[in-house]
């Protein structure tokens, strides 16, 4: 029987406990995960795709099911690459629904044979995203608990960093 690859794609600038719980929720379903990281800089991301690939290998070290990567392009055609089928996009809240939608059916008509799942994060993940831990640290507030310690860690240093 064929591996059954999965393609987990985003910013993750930087990468939170919401997705680690999508990437587990995932690994039930998948042979193998490609989390895979844009190199997109139009978000002027906090961090470089080279640090935010390294901290998600950090991440899924004890994980030899999954497997990170950079990609730039479409998609579609990262997806085509490395043999995957299937596109996971994490779902928190009926806000999320509309743009996944368009961006899940343009992925379907540039290729008919990449199938996009949505997964919703443990409940109390679903407000969790980097745009607002990024915010709120820089506000001076709490966010520890949001993140993986490590990635914890990395932020504050980036933050005293700028300072
Ligand atoms: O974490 P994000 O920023 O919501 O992730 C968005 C991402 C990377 C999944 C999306 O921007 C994407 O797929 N970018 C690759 C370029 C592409 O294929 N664009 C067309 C999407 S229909």
């Amino acid at each position: 029987m064929s591996e059954r690859i999965g393609i987990y794609p985003g910013s993750f600038d930087p990468i939170h406990l919401g997705h680690v719980d999508l990437i587990e929720r995932s690994r039930g379903l998948f042979d193998h995960i490609y989390v895979a990281v844009t190199t997109n800089e139009e978000k002027k991301p906090l961090f470089s795709v080279d640090e935010r690939v390294e901290m998600i290998e950090e991440l899924l070290v004890d994980y030899p099911d999954c497997e990170v990567r950079s990609f730039s392009g479409l998609l579609v055609d990262f997806a085509k690459k490395v043999g995957g089928s299937t596109i996971v996009k994490g779902l928190r809240a009926v806000s999320d629904f509309e743009f996944e939608f368009q961006m899940a059916l343009m992925n379907r008509r540039l290729n008919p044979d990449v199938e996009t799942v949505f997964m919703m994060p443990k409940d109390d993940r679903t407000y969790v995203s980097s745009r607002l831990i990024k915010e709120v640290y820089k506000l001076g507030g709490d966010i520890e608990d949001l993140l993986p310690p490590s990635v914890h860690k990395r932020l504050v240093e980036r933050q005293l960093g700028e300072q």
